[in-house]
């Protein structure tokens, strides 16, 4: 759950913070009044009112209940809005997705679930027997090989993306490798490279093959990172500090 807050008023010992929360698990985000008396410096009391945030579509007065711009939840999105959307919620229908790392894991169950929501998956990895396999099971899911250690074998694969895929306007980095190695002693330096070059260069490097395209399609751009960017662990240090 995310809170954002957008003001706060105060007047004797009443205060209102004005925010929302989102991540829910709700379609819609919930915009709150928070309403809170002090009495002699201590909280007395403590109210919310709730209400789902409007979309473009629901809101009335056509303007937004927090911030800009209005969430859009299906459809296109609205006409006026260019460029990157903060905020906006992004629509899990009808996009045309490249997802690295999509033969196997977590890759291969977000293309299965995006592919069920009628979306154009595209699939990659190193793995043809992997990939082959998922475009075996899903018809309609297509598979472009991938080493996205290897720049060359990016600048390939976003040039024929863009060729074959003009729509393409959603970026999911997920491929990844994961290595055991010691915080405290010296670091194998193969290990060290590798895991830098494929978890941290690569997405960085496709990305910034894609980023016009996936703009010019008002674009999401998503990165599977891991709870270890926020708690890393001694055991798998290099890799902690590479999500
Ligand atoms: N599992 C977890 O608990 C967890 C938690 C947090 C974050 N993550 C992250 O989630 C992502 C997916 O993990 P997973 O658990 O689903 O592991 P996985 O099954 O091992 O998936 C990793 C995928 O990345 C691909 N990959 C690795 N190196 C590559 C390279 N050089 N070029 C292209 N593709 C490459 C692999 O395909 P090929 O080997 O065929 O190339 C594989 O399909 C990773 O980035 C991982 O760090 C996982």
């Amino acid at each position: 759950m995310r809170y954002e807050n957008q003001l706060i008023v105060a007047e004797g010992d009443y205060v209102i913070a004005h925010g929302r929360f989102s991540g829910n698990g709700r379609p819609a985000a919930w915009v709150a009044a928070d309403v809170i008396r002090f009495e002699d410096g201590l909280l007395a009391e403590h109210w919310d009112v709730l209400q789902d945030e409007a979309t473009q579509a629901e809101s009335v007065s056509g303007l937004p209940m927090f911030g800009r711009p209005l969430p859009f939840v299906s459809g296109r999105p609205p006409r006026n809005i260019h460029g990157t959307q903060i905020g906006a919620i992004m629509n899990l229908t009808g996009n045309t997705i490249f997802i690295t790392g999509g033969g196997s894991g977590i890759g291969r169950a977000l293309a299965e679930a995006l592919h069920k929501r009628r979306n154009k998956v595209i699939i990659s990895g190193r793995r043809k027997g992997h990939l082959d396999a998922v475009v075996k099971a899903n018809p309609g899911i297509e598979a472009i090989e991938l080493d996205i250690a290897d720049p060359a074998s990016i600048k390939a694969t976003a040039k024929k993306l863009i060729e074959e895929h003009p729509d393409l306007n959603v970026l999911i980095n997920n491929a990844g490798i994961m290595e055991l190695d010691q915080a405290a002693g010296v670091i194998d330096d193969k290990l060290l490279v590798s895991t830098v070059t494929t978890n941290l260069l690569g997405p960085l490097r496709l990305t910034s093959a894609l980023v016009d395209q996936l703009k010019s399609r008002h674009g999401v751009i998503l990165y599977n990172t891991s709870v270890l960017a926020f708690v890393p662990l001694a055991l798998t240090a290099v890799y902690s500090a590479t999500t």
